[in-house]
């Protein structure tokens, strides 16, 4: 093998039953670049990056590291092979520290008492996320972090082995913009340092900053690697989709109908302090912030997932006191769950069930009993209406691709049909042309009179799909923007500065 290959793939194949998810890919990784791998939602990235990772094996074709065979069989010996990886699927225990966490199947003990050397174990976790200039807690629990946190100790994991490639995926889907713009300089610093990194992104403007590389799969097959200084992001994604997309985002202008959604004064759980916002009919509102400000509160309490204290709602002109997010749902909300990785799906089920759980009630037949007939027809509607890519209706929702995942998830927050639609990061790990599509239905949703509250940290997104922008600060409305008022500038002035636009002060 050539000197200036570190890792080098050849004929890489892996099935599973019926999905041929990677199919004969060849390519080479080089010392001290960051190698880009891009993809739509199912192209096989994250395959790929398990095979490297010893978390399955090929089923045909070989790997090589520095010239010599690389096989490994278990995370292990990937590890001591010196290769890390950020799954893309948290792989976090949630009631062990961030410092036992970061150390796990590896900890350091003391020589003599032969106890865990926790002292260690913290100053090595407080070293690595003064690098990436972050405050969190070695000694907190990992399941009482917010997600952007636990993302940041999953990176901090895979920092601590002293890799010569280190492999990324997704590793930005759940951080807010000045997470991603320090980690984005570690990435630097590691091919400073001579290391390798596997960079998996559906924010092209993340690989077009960091990446000297990028290799596309399509379909689980390779189709080119690019340089980067010498492409276009136009060329990248007509190589991902094999057609032309639209990447900008289209709002067309819907007809207002009358409030669907009514919140005035709330006050629930523990951030949101006071906030009064409503939705009409055929309107898309965007709840903006920086991360923790009470977006995700104001939903889960729309969603009666969260103690109100003070204040009130209506739904369609009636007052709202949802109970539970089955009240809520009742009433005609349908629901997408910011975090699809744990509270938001069943991984033991099918995608079918994921997906018609919320319509349970519509798809009962004599008796009550569940139909599976009308079950299956929600389920194909769906499929079809958001192409979802799965093998069958009975796969479990666990062996989808990431992006396909949160098309089942959005299927059944759709699928009741209310008037309602709350989205939390609806796109997030969401490949181009799948966003597009998303967005394309919230289009016609409310142009077939549904109300949509989104959350979104994506901030192209929140302005280009929102009709109306209200921004929150510790629980409190800090700005409303609408028309020319609505500018990624006073968004974050909002948000960060304690500067009021559109509200008393
Ligand atoms: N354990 C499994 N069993 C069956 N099929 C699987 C399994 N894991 C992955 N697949 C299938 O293999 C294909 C490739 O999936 P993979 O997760 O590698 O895609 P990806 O490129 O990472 O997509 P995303 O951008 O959505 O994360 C998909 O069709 C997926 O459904
Ligand atoms: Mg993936």
């Amino acid at each position: 093998m050539a000197a200036d290959v570190v890792l080098g793939i050849d004929d890489l194949t892996v099935e599973f039953p019926g999905v041929k998810a990677l199919d004969g890919v060849s390519f080479a990784v080089r010392p001290g670049e960051v190698h880009a791998l891009v993809g739509e939602n199912g192209a096989g990235k994250s395959t790929l990056l398990k095979v490297l990772g010893g978390v399955i094996s090929a089923t045909r074709g070989s790997v090589s590291l520095e010239g010599r065979p690389y096989r490994p069989s278990r995370p292990r010996d990937a590890q001591e092979a010196g290769i890390a990886v950020i799954y893309q699927e948290f792989t976090l225990f949630p009631d062990l520290t961030v410092a036992e966490n970061v150390f796990t199947g590896r900890e350091p003990h003391h020589r003599v008492t032969r106890a865990l050397d926790y002292a260690t174990m913290r100053a090595e976790c407080r070293r690595i996320f003064g690098q990436l200039d972050v405050d969190i807690d070695p000694d907190a629990r990992v399941g009482d972090l917010s997600i952007s946190e636990q993302q940041l100790v999953e990176i901090a994991k895979a920092l601590s082995v002293d890799g010569r490639v280190i492999i990324m995926d997704e590793p930005t889907a759940a951080l807010a913009s000045s997470e991603v713009a320090r980690l984005l300089d570690v990435v630097r610093r590691l091919r400073a340092e001579g290391r390798s990194v596997i960079y998996v992104s559906h924010h092209l403007e993340e690989v077009f900053e960091v990446a000297d590389r990028a290799t596309v799969l399509r379909d689980g097959r390779f189709v080119a690697t690019l340089d980067i200084a010498a492409t276009t992001e136009d060329e990248l994604v007509r190589r991902m989709v094999g057609r032309d997309v639209e990447s900008v985002f289209h709002r067309e202008d819907a007809e207002r109908g009358a409030v669907v959604l009514q919140v005035q004064n709330l006050r629930a759980g523990r951030v949101l302090k006071d906030v009064t916002i409503d939705v009409r009919a055929g309107e898309v509102v965007g709840i903006g912030g920086v991360a923790g400000a009470g977006q995700i509160e104001l939903t889960q309490a729309v969603f009666g997932a969260l103690r109100v204290h003070a204040g009130s709602m209506t739904l369609d002109g009636r007052a709202f006191t949802p109970g539970s997010p089955a009240d809520a749902i009742r009433a005609g909300v349908g629901f997408l769950h910011e975090d699809r990785k744990s509270a938001g799906n069943f991984p033991h089920l099918s995608v079918e069930h994921n997906l018609t759980m919320t319509v349970l009630d519509r798809v009962r037949g004599l008796g009550r009993l569940i139909s599976t007939r009308r079950q299956r027809e929600v389920w194909t509607t769906y499929r079809e209406r958001m192409r979802i890519k799965a093998s069958s209706h009975a796969q479990l929702i666990s062996n989808l691709s990431g992006g396909n995942q949160q098309k089942v998830l959005l299927g059944r927050a759709l699928a009741p049909g209310g008037h309602l639609l709350v989205l939390n990061e609806p796109t997030r790990g969401v490949d181009i042309g799948a966003k597009a599509e998303i967005h394309q239905l919230v289009n016609e949703l409310t142009s077939q009179g549904v109300g949509v509250l989104m959350v979104s940290s994506d901030l192209p997104e929140l302005l280009g799909m929102s009709d109306r922008i209200v921004v929150l600060s510790q629980g409190r409305v800090v700005g409303r923007l609408s028309g020319e008022d609505a500018t990624e500038e006073n968004v974050i002035a909002c948000a960060t500065t304690g500067r009021r636009i559109g509200v008393a002060a």
